[in-house]
């Protein structure tokens, strides 16, 4: 039988939800081997899947496990969710902005894939911090505080751990209808009303290409659709990193900088007044104008930084106890001009050799090391000039400042 579904979508033909579920709901289950769900999903990447598949797989992934209930939270849930990128803390700055401002945030963030970092990872770079709370203590937090940040309990949606992590080693993490339906999937199981998604595009992302953004971003509203969910997509470039950090402690204490409105206006910052104001938009069903300038008092009153330190209190956190290295390796311009790219996936890879990501699953992450840009794209340059900072420990790896930096 799973050889029939295997060569079905091999020929490219459509699957039925009885076919589906057969297949995925075997590969969970043990029926069906790693091999051949690798190469189901090699076929799925080749030959793509109709609408009416990719709802019946989300539908699939979502009854694998619970379906979280926040409807006696008053207001409109928001979640947000990003395909991932070099530097992205957005979650950190903007749930809080959000929560701030009355709307209830629940958010369920995941760890580094390959070269970019996860939300949950910078958390724990803060000690003591709890990304491992349970339903109740979810929605405990949710009525007490209106913010929660936490890592995807075990039970949410378990088929997406178990078909990402097979996908993450056989070369089938790009496909689109995969992508659409482990993010929506994961959305729709956390319980929020409203969506928004920030899709990444460029040399440090899944997806390379605007058009391949523009199929995802209409494919996951169309399965808002279907559950009743307002989604709305951005798409973000990811040729340059976010902001000037990137690992763990340096991340979090970049968004802290950010929500005490200390960072001027760079592509980060820009960014998370972007998503703001969309969630805010959102959840108070209010035009952008009215919602942007609602994100921009949350910072200068300090509401927002506010809310920023009750969750990390709530959630054990010691915000004082956040360590950098104290070693520190300056990189400097061989030549004079003006800054005019940084290449987003190069420091990812030297992000991860200096250890602020996993190479192999049982690595340790080390939350003291990374990555500060000291200039930033556009800046002029003279030669000598720090152009970034790399806080290590032991491995300072080879860098190539051509393939970073480039400068004319
Ligand atoms: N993020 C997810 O959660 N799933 C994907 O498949 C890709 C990015």
């Amino acid at each position: 039988m799973i050889l029939d579904i295997i060569n079905k979508k091999r020929i490219g033909e459509e699957l039925s939800y009885q076919e589906l579920d057969y297949a995925f709901n075997g590969y969970l289950n043990g029926d069906v081997a790693d091999y051949q769900m690798s190469s189901l999903l090699m076929a799925i990447c080749i030959n793509g899947m109709s609408d009416e598949e990719i709802f019946a797989l989300t539908k699939i992934f979502i009854d694998s496990g619970d379906v979280l209930d926040f409807s006696d939270i008053p207001g409109i849930k928001v979640d947000k969710h990003s395909t991932g990128g070099i530097g992205d803390k957005t979650t950190l700055v903007i749930a809080p902005i959000v929560a701030s401002l009355d709307i209830p945030v629940v958010k369920m963030s995941g760890r580094g894939l390959g070269y970019t970092g996860g939300t949950i990872d910078k958390l724990e770079s803060i000690p003591g911090f709890r990304i491992d709370l349970t339903d109740q203590e979810i929605i405990k937090q949710v009525h007490e505080i209106g913010l929660v940040v936490t890592g995807q309990t075990a039970d949410l949606v378990p088929m997406d751990k178990a078909i990402y992590a097979l996908r993450d080693v056989t070369g089938t993490v790009s496909s689109i209808p995969l992508i659409a339906s482990s993010i929506m999937s994961k959305k729709i199981a956390s319980g929020a009303d409203k969506i928004i998604i920030d899709i990444k595009v460029g040399n440090g992302a899944l997806l390379q290409s605007r058009d391949d953004a523009n199929k995802l971003s209409e494919l996951m509203i169309k399965i808002g659709e279907v559950y009743q969910r307002e989604v709305r997509c951005i798409i973000s470039d990811m040729n340059v990193p976010l902001g000037k950090c990137i690992g763990n402690s340096l991340e979090v204490l970049e968004a802290i900088d950010v929500l005490q409105g200390k960072e001027e206006n760079n592509n980060f910052v820009k960014l998370c007044h972007e998503l703001a104001t969309e969630m805010v938009s959102m959840g108070k069903e209010i035009s952008k104008k009215e919602a942007s300038q609602l994100v921009i008092d949350a910072i200068q009153s300090g509401k927002a930084y506010q809310k920023f330190l009750e969750m990390v209190t709530h959630q054990n956190g010691n915000i004082k106890g956040i360590k950098v290295s104290s070693q520190m390796v300056p990189i400097k311009a061989k030549s004079s001009g003006v800054l005019k790219k940084i290449n987003a996936l190069e420091l990812g890879k030297i992000s991860l050799a200096l250890g602020a990501g996993k190479v192999y699953k049982n690595d340790k992450i080390d939350y003291t090391v990374g990555i500060k840009l000291e200039k930033l794209v556009g800046d002029t340059v003279k030669k000598g000039d720090v152009l970034a900072t790399l806080y290590v420990k032991k491995n300072v790896p080879d860098i190539k400042l051509d393939d970073i930096f480039t400068i004319r």
